[in-house]
This record gives structure tokens, sequence and C-alpha cells, in this order.
């Protein structure tokens, strides 16, 4: 009977999984919409554009009321964002926390899919200690603020983080956090782990490669043939800088005690031209490292640590950002230009990826 019983449980099981795989298919993809540029399409059109994709999740680095508006009915999961000014505020005092939700998620919810608040960018590596201390109440306040229009456990809260918190990644098993931010971390990780939100995180293998360009850095960050990279500490040998990059980030969570919260990729992407002098940026790596990481997610592998789940993984970026400062690549990252055709094929439209079922 017992025998029976775990028999049907477990065929359950893979019929839910199939249905899951049926409907949901690609909820890992995501992309950043980033906004500082002059001239984006309306937000009307990349609403229209975004339904064309394999794209399910849009991260906004704000609240921008019109593109929350437009993205109404989509079914696209939208991230929102608290700007890293508003941190005291949001911290400090209750009612501006309230009134943060009651201006940029009530309105438009649950017409627009917002699924999760993030709480500044990249704070923790701000330097700015203030900030970096008020950071937890913030989003204890939001999260209250949410529980009070019922929309705790509907929407969630978090941050994002830049792989600067990690002391160390490399090789995976060595992963750890910077010890100068261990209590502040733990704080963080304490609510991710209570309210079930995600730790988000920003691994860019490019920036690894342009550390060390070598040609074969170059090929394990393109998730091309490359002899791999050992890790003596659990004898896993890592075909790609993003398993290996993200595994660091799992060891160091696990380390602290914190194996149940999810990681989100908030970010990750290359550039697809630069200035003369800088190493890695072309078309060529953009499209190889974006279109064989989306390969890489969709084939459901994970990564050696978390195999057979894809991580939610957002893509940087929608569309370049013309108007950002530093070298040409910081303004190279877009995946459509603003009259919304493709700046490269990474396989992301909806017909191309029903061709690649197909094949
Ligand atoms: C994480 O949350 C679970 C369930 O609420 C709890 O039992 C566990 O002690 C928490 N872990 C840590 C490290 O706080």
């Amino acid at each position: 009977m017992a025998r029976l019983r775990f028999v049907l449980s477990f065929l359950f099981l893979f019929i839910l999984q199939a249905i899951y795989v049926a409907t949901d298919s690609e909820s890992f993809i995501g992309v950043n919409y980033g906004q500082v540029a002059d001239n984006l399409p309306p937000p009307s059109a990349t609403a229209r554009l975004l339904q064309t994709t394999a794209i399910e999740k849009v991260r906004l680095y704000g609240a921008d009321p019109a593109i929350i508006k437009a993205l109404a009915n989509t079914g696209i999961g939208i991230v929102i964002g608290a700007a890293n000014g508003d941190i005291p505020a949001l911290a400090g005092d209750p009612n501006f926390a309230k009134n943060w939700i009651n201006t940029n998620v009530l309105p438009f919810y649950p017409a627009s899919n917002i699924i999760l608040v993030t709480v500044g960018n990249e704070v923790m590596t701000s330097t700015d200690r203030n900030l970096m201390t008020q950071l937890l109440p913030a989003m204890q306040n939001l999260q209250n603020a949410l529980n009070a229009a019922s929309l705790g456990g509907k929407i969630k809260v978090s941050t994002v983080h830049s792989m600067a918190v990690l002391k160390r990644s490399e090789p995976p098993s060595s992963g750890s956090f910077d010890p100068g931010l261990a209590d502040l971390l733990k704080g963080l990780l304490g609510f991710n782990n209570a309210t079930g939100s995600p730790f988000a995180i920003n691994p860019y293998p490019y920036f690894a490669y342009r550390s060390d360009p070598r040609p074969e850095t170059l090929a394990f960050c393109l998730f091309q043939n490359n002899p791999g990279r050992f890790d003596p500490g659990t004898k896993i040998k890592y075909a790609n800088m993003f398993d290996a990059q993200v595994d660091g980030v799992r060891t160091a969570l696990n380390w602290m005690g914190f194996k149940d919260v999810e990681i989100v990729v908030a970010e990750t992407g290359w550039p697809y031209k630069g200035d003369e002098n800088e190493v890695g940026p072309s078309m060529e790596n953009a499209r190889a490292y974006n279109g064989n990481l989306i390969a890489h997610l969709r084939s459901m592998a994970g990564t050696p640590l978390m195999p057979g789940k894809p991580i939610d993984t957002y893509l940087f970026a929608l569309y370049d950002e013309d108007l950002k400062p530093g070298p040409s690549s910081e303004r190279a990252f877009g995946l459509f230009r603003p009259d919304l055709t493709m700046t490269y094929d990474v396989g992301l439209s909806k017909t191309s990826q029903i061709s690649g079922v197909c094949q």
C-alpha cells in the first residue's frame, strides 16, 4: 500500500511538473529595463515587443507608472525598485513606506503583475555606512506596508548586491562573504529567509574576463569549448564562469546557514561594443554570451550545486542607455535597438523559440 501511494504520488508530481513545464516553461528569463537614455521607445511599444519574446519578467530600477501601466494584463512579472536615496526615509518613517506602496503598487496591482520590490541597488558595496545600516529597516517597513495591504507573500521585498559582497568566489567551494559585511548581510539574509524573498546579485563573467583576458578564460566565460575548471573542494569540474560565480554565491550563503534562500541573478550581460582600448566587448562575444546563457538556462541543467532548476536571470539589458557615463561599453549592453529591432539574435523571439523545439 505504502509502495502504491509512493508510486502514485510520484506520478502526480511528474504530471504536475509536466504541466508546469508546458505552461510556465520560461518564467526564468527576465530583462533589465534601464532608462538612463533619451531615445527609448514608448512603454506601450516596449510592452508589445516583450510579448513577442520569451522574456517573462522585467526589472525596473525605479517605479515609472507609465511602464508599470503599459505592462498591465500582459502577465509579465514586474520588479520595481526603491532608489538608494529613498532608503533613509523608508527606514526612518513607516508612513513614508506606506505611502511608497500606496503610490507605486496599489494603483496598478494586480492588473500589473508586480512580483518584487528591490530596495536600493548595490548598497552594501557603496561604502556609505549609514545607508548600509538603514537598508534592513527600510526593507522591513516596506514589508510591513505590504502586509498591511494584504500583499505580504504575494509581492516580495529584497535588495540587489554586486559580486563585491563576496571576498572570494573562486573556486566556487571557497565562496565567502566579505567579513566586514557579514553582520549586516546576516540581518538581510535573515529577512530573505523569513519572508521567502530571494538573494539578488549581479554576476558578470564579462568583468572576470576583463581582469584575466586569456583566450581560455574567454571561452570559459562565453560557454564555449574550454578545458573547464576543477574545484578541488567539491571535485566538480566547472564548464562555464556563470555556474562558477553562482555556485560561489551559493557556497557563501550556505556557510552563513541560509541554504533555503534562493538566488536570483538580477543582472548579467555583455556589451557588444566598446572603446578601442577595451578588452571583451564585441558583437560576436555579446551574442555568444547571451545566446549561450539563454540556451544554458533553457537546458534546465541548473548549476552543479543547484542541479535541475534554472536560476531566475534578468539579462542586462533591454536597451542601450545612451546617457550613461564611462567607457563606450557602458552604453552598449542593449539586446534591442530603440526602433525595436534586435541588436543581435539570441533566440529570444517566440518564433525562434518554437523552431528551437522542433529541431
Ligand atoms: C530560516 O527560516 C526557517 C523557517 O522559518 C527557520 O526554521 C530557520 O531557522 C531560518 N534559518 C536561519 C538561518 O535563520
